[in-house]
C-alpha cells in the first residue's frame, strides 16, 4: 500500500514508484513523500487525487502525465520524469502552464548502450534460438551447418539518432571493428573522440548498407513509425534491427511481416509499441526475435544515479529553483 503523507508543514510529492534507499533518504529530508508502492502502476484517479494540493510529482515512463492532471491539480511546481525519455509527458501542456519537466540523461547511457550491443550479438549469433536448442534437444552434434549467424568483425552497423546512446553504440561497434554508419535528423556528425570514423549519412543509404540497424531516437510525432514496412524493404534480408529507444519508432506490425517473410533476418528488441507486450503476441515466440521487459537502465548503479538525479530535479522544483536538468527551459524565459 502507498504511505500515508503525515501532518507536516513540508511539502508533500507523489511518487509513482518506491526509490532506492539513499534518494528516499534524502528526500525524506525535505519533503513528505506520498509513494505508490504497488508492483502495477498507479491508476490513474489514485495519481490524480494524490497531486491535488502536491508541490512534485516523481513520474515514470509508465505513467502518462497529461493536461488533464495539470489542470486536476495546479499546486503542482515540478514533475521529474525517472527517465531520459519524456514521451510519456505532455511536455508543452507542462510549459504552458510554466512546470518545468525534469528528466536523467548522461547517466544511464553506458548501461542503455550496453544493452543494446547485448541485443546486437544475441540476435546476430541467435542466442535465445540456440538456447531454446539445448533446452528442445534439437542439437544434436557439432554440426558445420548449425546455427549459423552473423560476423559482427567487419560488418556495418547503422546507428540511427546520433545522440548520447547512440554514440556509445558507435564506441561499441567500432571496439567489434565494425564498420560504423549514423543518421541523425539535424545531420550533425557524433560528438566525442574515439567517433571519428563514423560516417554520417542519409536514412536511406544506412538502411541500404548496414548489417544490424540500431534505433536511438526519442520519440515524438516525427518518428512515431520512423521504420515502417517501406524501411524493413530497403533492408538487407541478411540485417538485424535493434530497438532499445521507444516501440512505437518501429511499425511493429510491419516488423513482424518482415521478420515471419524473412524479409530481414531477426530483430532484439527492449521496448514494444504497447508495454507490457501481450505474452500470447506472435512477435514474442517468432525463433528470430528476441524481445526484452524494458530493461536498458536496469542496472543497480544506473537505476541508483538515475533516482539521485530524479531526486535533485524534484527538490529543486518544489523549492522554486532551477532544475539541474530541465527538458523546458523555455519555463525560465529562456
Ligand atoms: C527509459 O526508457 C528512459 O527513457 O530512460
Amino acid at each position: 500500500m502507498q504511505d500515508e503523507p503525515e501532518d507536516d508543514s513540508r511539502s508533500r510529492v507523489v511518487l509513482t514508484r518506491s526509490l532506492p534507499d539513499g534518494p528516499s533518504r534524502r528526500l525524506a529530508r525535505y519533503v513528505v513523500a506520498q509513494v505508490w508502492r504497488e508492483p502495477d502502476p498507479p491508476p490513474d484517479a489514485w495519481l490524480r487525487e494524490s497531486c491535488v494540493g502536491a508541490a512534485g510529482l516523481l513520474a515514470t515512463p509508465a505513467d502518462r502525465v497529461g493536461e488533464d492532471l495539470l489542470l486536476a491539480c495546479p499546486t503542482l511546481r515540478v514533475v521529474s520524469n525517472l527517465a531520459v525519455g519524456t514521451d510519456n509527458v505532455d511536455v508543452s501542456a507542462l510549459t504552458r502552464r510554466g512546470v518545468p519537466l525534469g528528466n536523467t540523461p548522461g547517466v544511464l547511457t553506458a548501461a542503455t548502450a550496453d544493452l543494446a550491443f547485448a541485443l546486437v550479438l544475441a540476435a546476430s549469433r541467435r542466442l535465445v534460438e540456440a538456447r531454446d536448442a539445448v533446452l528442445d534437444g534439437s542439437w544434436r552434434t557439432w554440426d558445420p551447418g548449425f546455427m549459423l549467424g552473423l560476423e559482427l568483425s567487419g560488418a556495418t552497423i547503422g546507428i540511427l539518432g546520433a545522440g548520447r546512446i547512440g554514440t556509445a553504440v558507435a564506441r561499441r561497434a567500432l571496439a567489434f571493428d565494425m564498420h560504423v554508419l549514423a543518421w541523425s535528423r539535424s545531420g550533425r556528425p557524433l560528438e566525442g573522440t574515439g567517433v571519428e570514423r563514423v560516417e554520417m549519412v542519409g536514412m536511406d543509404r544506412l538502411l541500404r548498407e548496414s548489417d544490424v540497424v540500431s534505433v536511438h531516437v526519442a520519440l515524438d510525432a516525427s518518428t512515431v513509425h520512423l521504420v515502417g514496412a517501406e524501411q524493413l524493404a530497403s533492408m538487407k534480408p541478411t540485417a538485424v534491427l535493434v530497438n532499445t529507444a521507444r516501440g512505437p519508432v518501429v511499425d511493429q506490425r510491419a516488423l513482424l511481416d518482415a521478420l515471419v517473410s524473412g524479409r530481414i533476418a531477426a530483430a532484439g528488441l527492449d521496448v514494444v509499441e504497447h508495454e507490457p507486450i501481450d505474452p500470447g503476441d506472435p512477435l514474442v515466440h517468432l525463433p528470430n526475435c528476441i524481445v526484452l521487459p524494458h530493461i536498458g537502465s536496469a542496472t543497480v548503479a544506473t537505476r541508483a544515479a538515475m533516482a539521485e538525479l530524479a531526486v535533485d530535479n524534484l527538490l529543486a522544483g518544489v523549492a522554486g529553483e532551477r532544475l539541474p536538468s530541465c527538458v523546458n527551459p523555455e519555463v525560465y524565459g529562456d
